[in-house]
């Protein structure tokens, strides 16, 4: 085995590997072929690997296509065998899944283990493991101690934490216009390799490129990147996760007050937000936070905090409101229609959010499922998420999966909104009103204003506004008060 000895400076293409194929490890592997480097793409799903082999997208993800075509014949391959993708690497990303284990918040490791086990076994050269996976902290220092205990030298690696903090839907994006690159790094060496991986971004040069993918910077706006030890930096992806749950449970409760009180959260979230400190991003209110991301970090978060003797109870409350929002949109769903038993209702969204057809930890999901309980007939509609929903919730008697958006509210006793689709945003109204049996609309994610669907005649019930009745369902609401 060779350690190499003086690593160049300049900006050669750097042999990367990226274990797993999952949206991190997947959209990485690709923003690193983008960025001019060579890169072995592995996972152990032979279906997914030869889909991907043929250039077809796993994930609906924006420019992830494009992206497969310009790379995926050249500077990225991809293959089944850890083994030849690590064995020449100079860099080796661990992005596999590090799912939440069963009946605890903590994360199942096991995969991240099994990997760098495969990893000690193959190596033939110095090289510098790198965590992409959300981890908790001292997982470096469990990777450091699985490779030692596999017969590797402490010479040949290093390991290194690089988190990665992007969304589904604009994944690529991202990752190639970050906020910040985040080093967490206890070697030279390994902040030397990936300062020049990154240095195509942070240097602005990939900015300049005809035909680099468009967002925020540009060559005169870089990226900065930000240098940790690795611990730390591990703490900041756990952090920075559990802090925006934070700010949406926030914004939740204060939602939940406003209903309360007949304020409106949307002119108080946009008070709060002009307030730089506090900042306006993430104060949307609505059914909860979902996906695979935030409802697993948080439990996480909250158990290494637990496991290190800290009192985190904050996140607990924080997950208590989540759990909480959903029951309340159901219960908002009751105060509509009174009884639900039989209740015809069409469902918009079935995605964890917009622009993502994933409905891992989907609260949309959840309450469809709460509703199809309490006896609802339901027919709904998501642009990407019906496939991935009809394997959990298959078609029945009592749920159908709509053609589009009117097929799914026609004849409803009530149209109900659950994902942030912007297609949802635009409806036509006057034939949401026509297909309607009963002009009601129940908005969990505030995609419209109260006055505009008293405008079109409808009932409109969304979250932490004063809700707007049109001037029948006022009288029938007055004649109810006298009995
Ligand atoms: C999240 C983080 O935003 C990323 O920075 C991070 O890299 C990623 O997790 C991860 O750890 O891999 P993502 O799960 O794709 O990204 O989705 P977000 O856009 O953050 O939304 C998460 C949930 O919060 C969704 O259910 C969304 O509807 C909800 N949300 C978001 C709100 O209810 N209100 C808001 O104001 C914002």
């Amino acid at each position: 085995m060779q350690l190499m000895d003086s690593m160049d400076s300049g900006n050669r293409p750097i042999s990367i590997a990226v274990v797993g194929t999952g949206y991190v490890g997947l959209v990485a592997a690709v923003c690193f072929a983008e960025m001019g480097h060579a890169v072995t793409c592995v996972d152990n799903d032979e279906q997914k690997i030869r889909a991907l082999k043929d250039g077809i997208a796993p994930i609906h993800e924006q420019y992830l296509p494009e992206l497969l075509g310009r790379h995926g014949s050249n500077s990225v391959r991809f293959t089944t065998s850890l083994h030849e993708a690590t064995a020449t690497a100079e860099a080796v990303f661990i992005a596999v899944g590090t799912p939440q284990a069963d009946g605890s918040g903590e994360a199942d490791l096991s995969y991240v283990e099994a990997v760098a086990c495969e990893i000690a076994r193959s190596l033939v050269s110095y090289c510098v493991i790198v965590e992409k996976s959300t981890v908790p902290v001292y997982t470096n220092e469990w990777i450091r101690r699985i490779m030692e205990r596999n017969g590797v030298a402490p010479e040949h690696f290093d390991v290194a934490s690089n988190p990665e903090f992007l969304r589904e839907g604009t994944a690529i994006a991202d990752f190639l216009h970050p906020d910040r690159v985040l080093v967490g790094a206890d070697s030279d060496h390994a902040v030397d390799l990936l300062e020049r991986i990154y240095r195509p971004l942070t240097n602005g040069e990939y900015y300049r490129r005809t035909g680099s993918i468009p967002g925020r910077c540009s060559s005169h706006n870089p990226p900065p990147l930000v240098k940790t030890s690795a611990k730390s930096a591990e703490i900041i992806k756990h952090a920075s996760n559990a802090f925006l749950a934070t700010k949406i449970s926030f914004i939740n409760a204060v939602a939940n007050l406003c209903e309360a009180v007949d304020a409106n959260v949307e002119d108080v979230a946009r008070g709060m937000g002009m307030d730089s400190r506090i900042g306006e991003k993430f104060l949307r209110p609505g059914i909860g936070y979902g996906g695979s991301c935030f409802p697993k970090d948080v439990a996480a978060f909250r158990t290494v905090a637990e496991q290190a003797g800290v009192d985190f109870g904050l996140l607990g409350e924080v997950e208590k409101i989540n759990a909480s929002q959903k029951r309340r949109f159901v219960a908002k769903v009751r105060s509509a229609l009174w009884t639900l038993r039989g209740k015809r209702l069409g469902v918009l969204g079935l995605a964890f959010k917009g622009g993502t057809d994933d409905i891992r930890e989907s609260p949309a999901l959840e309450i469809v499922q709460i509703l199809l309980q309490e006896g609802c007939n339901i027919a709904a509609y998501d642009p990407a998420g019906m496939e991935r929903a009809q394997r959990e919730l298959p078609p029945s008697r009592q749920m159908r999966y709509a053609t589009d958006a009117y097929d799914a509210v026609d004849g409803a006793d009530a149209l109900l909104i659950l994902t942030d689709w912007a297609e949802f945003g635009q409806l036509d109204l006057l034939r949401v009103h026509g297909c309607l049996r009963y002009p009601i609309v129940i908005d969990g994610r505030n995609m419209y204003s109260p006055a505009a669907m008293l405008q079109h005649g409808l009932m409109y019930l969304s979250i932490g506004r004063p809700a707007s009745y049109p001037a029948r369902e006022i009288s029938v609401a007055a004649s109810a008060a006298r009995g």
